[in-house]
């Protein structure tokens, strides 16, 4: 695997691969690699001939007092793991390398209604963060495919918001989240979680779980379902953030008609912010 720290040198790499021919598939992360991104790379393979990953901890989507500084940074084991995962190039720039000049003065992206709803309420400016800087990495490779996991359901949303509303000629690609065998989705943030934390934490999925098969089962009081959840969620040691039970098309709240669903949660535990969901059609 090439590790490639500059933007004009990953350029002319990858211009020659588009000069034999190869497809390229594009995995961003922010590093501190698990399974489930292990299986984007995975799902890129299937789709194209060259697959290109970027470790970047993006400053812009990290509000006032987030983990920024103490974001995990595993450089050294993401990068073996991408290698045995037959990830051909690994861009990974520095901040200066993406953000020249002053961060004040960067143009951005912004979605607008999706970006500030659920997570957007929660944490202003992170979608915004986050649009930026797929922006501008789609920008510099110019892939084929971009894979995204589901477990950022919003974050999915946005990005394709973005790539429909710019025109950008990528096909976004959503993988299956990773779960843990208690069912807690995989994330880097469950390594803030000390072994009694993670095993309450699966209780965000099953909340999710049983409010689905409520759901599934004829029970369409929304509101009383996710109240319900909450209480059970800080009866387990979660303090709240939100769940809520949307439309999948927009994410704004379901209506008995709606077919195409999505729970979305939130919720703090420790030093943590976990978030989940399922996304399914109704029975
Ligand atoms: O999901 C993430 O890891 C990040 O939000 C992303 C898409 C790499 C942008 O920084």
């Amino acid at each position: 695997m090439q590790v490639i720290t500059k933007i004009d040198e990953l350029r002319q790499h990858l211009w020659q691969h588009r000069l034999n021919g190869s497809s390229i598939a594009f995995v961003p992360t922010m590093g501190n690699l698990h399974e489930g991104h292990l299986q984007l790379i995975d799902r890129a393979h299937e789709h194209a001939d060259i697959v290109v990953s970027s470790i970047f901890v993006n400053p812009l989507q990290f509000g006032p007092g987030e983990d920024f500084n103490g974001y995990p940074r595993t450089f050294d084991a993401d990068q073996a793991k991408l290698t045995e995962r037959g990830c051909h190039i690994l861009f990974a720039p520095t901040v200066d390398e993406m953000y020249p000049g002053t961060q004040v003065s960067q143009t951005i992206v912004k979605v607008p209604h999706l970006s500030s709803i659920h997570c957007g309420a929660s944490r202003p400016g992170h979608f915004t963060g986050v649009a930026t800087v797929v922006s501008k990495l789609f920008g510099i490779v110019q892939p084929d495919y971009a894979v995204f996991g589901l477990k950022d359901f919003q974050q999915f949303m946005v990005i394709k918001q973005l790539t429909e509303d710019l025109c950008l000629p990528v096909e976004i690609i959503g993988a299956p989240i990773a779960r843990a065998a208690s069912g807690l989705a995989l994330s880097s943030r469950n390594g803030y979680l000390s072994e009694a934390e993670l095993d309450t934490a699966a209780t965000l999925y099953r909340c999710l779980a049983d409010t689905r098969t409520a759901i599934d089962n004829g029970n369409n009081d929304f509101a009383e379902l996710a109240e319900t959840a909450q209480q059970r969620l800080e009866q387990a040691g979660f303090k709240r953030d939100y769940f809520v039970i949307c439309r999948q098309h927009d994410l704004q709240p379901a209506n008995l008609d709606d077919q195409d669903l999505a729970i979305l949660a939130a919720a703090h535990m420790g030093k943590a912010r976990l978030i989940d969901n399922l996304h399914f059609h109704r029975q």
